[in-house]
């Protein structure tokens, strides 16, 4: 197991990120079952609290394999889980990885997102030493660059018929955004710093 997997959760004002534990199962039903929540992720809503398990001993492995790369957002309010955000494609040769992130329906519209990305891109840069973070999104998922451009993200490019929507049945065209180290840096710091 890599050093970074041992970290208790990471606090923003309104929400707690942490490791996803079996107790999350509801909730990753809810979510990962949901098919406007899944239209533009690449998979098909799962169906079933089995199914939800098995996701969630997925993910673990996935974090015992990489490091810690994926987290469960909790909302402190509530002290439910609202929602996943994850580290996935880690090419450590090349200091790179995707970010991907996904938020139960009603949650949207809120700035939750946008607060838990803020710190999983920090982790990115910061613990897990990355330079580049690149976000693959659906050209039709506005939120989700609207989002993106909001944490700074630049559109590098398309990606022509690069994912299947396992929703609508199709190919989906994708853009590629990124952020770089030295961009995130800036906006921590300061030009001056
Ligand atoms: C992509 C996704 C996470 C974006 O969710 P979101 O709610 O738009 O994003 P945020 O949580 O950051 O919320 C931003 C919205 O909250 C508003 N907001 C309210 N309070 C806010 C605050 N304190 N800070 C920032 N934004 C705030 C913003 O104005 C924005 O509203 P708008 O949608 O009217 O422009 C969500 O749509 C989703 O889970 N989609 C399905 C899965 C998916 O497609 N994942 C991405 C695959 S690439």
């Amino acid at each position: 197991m890599s050093s970074n997997t041992v970290s208790a959760g990471i606090e923003t004002e309104r929400l707690v990120l942490r490791e996803h534990i079996s107790e999350d199962t509801n909730a990753i039903l809810e979510i990962f079952g949901d098919i406007e929540v899944m239209r533009f992720f690449g998979m098909k809503p799962i169906q079933s609290l089995n199914a939800a398990r098995k996701m969630i001993d997925y993910f673990k492995k996935s974090s015992e394999e990489h490091g810690l790369n994926r987290w469960a957002i909790v909302l402190k309010d509530l002290d439910t889980v609202v929602g996943s955000v994850f580290y996935t494609n880690i090419e450590k040769p090349y200091f790179r990885a995707e970010i991907g992130y996904l938020l139960g329906r009603k949650h949207w519209g809120k700035g939750i997102m946008t607060e838990a990305l803020e710190k999983i891109i920090s982790f990115g840069f910061e613990t897990m030493n990355l330079n580049k973070i690149q976000a693959l999104i659906t050209v039709d998922n506005q939120r989700s660059f609207s989002l993106v451009e909001r944490l700074g993200f630049c559109r590098e490019g398309i990606l022509r018929e690069h994912n299947f929507n396992y929703v609508d049945n199709k190919f989906d065209d994708i853009y590629a955004y990124a952020l770089f180290a030295q961009h995130h840096h800036i906006l921590r710091d300061g030009l001056n710093a």
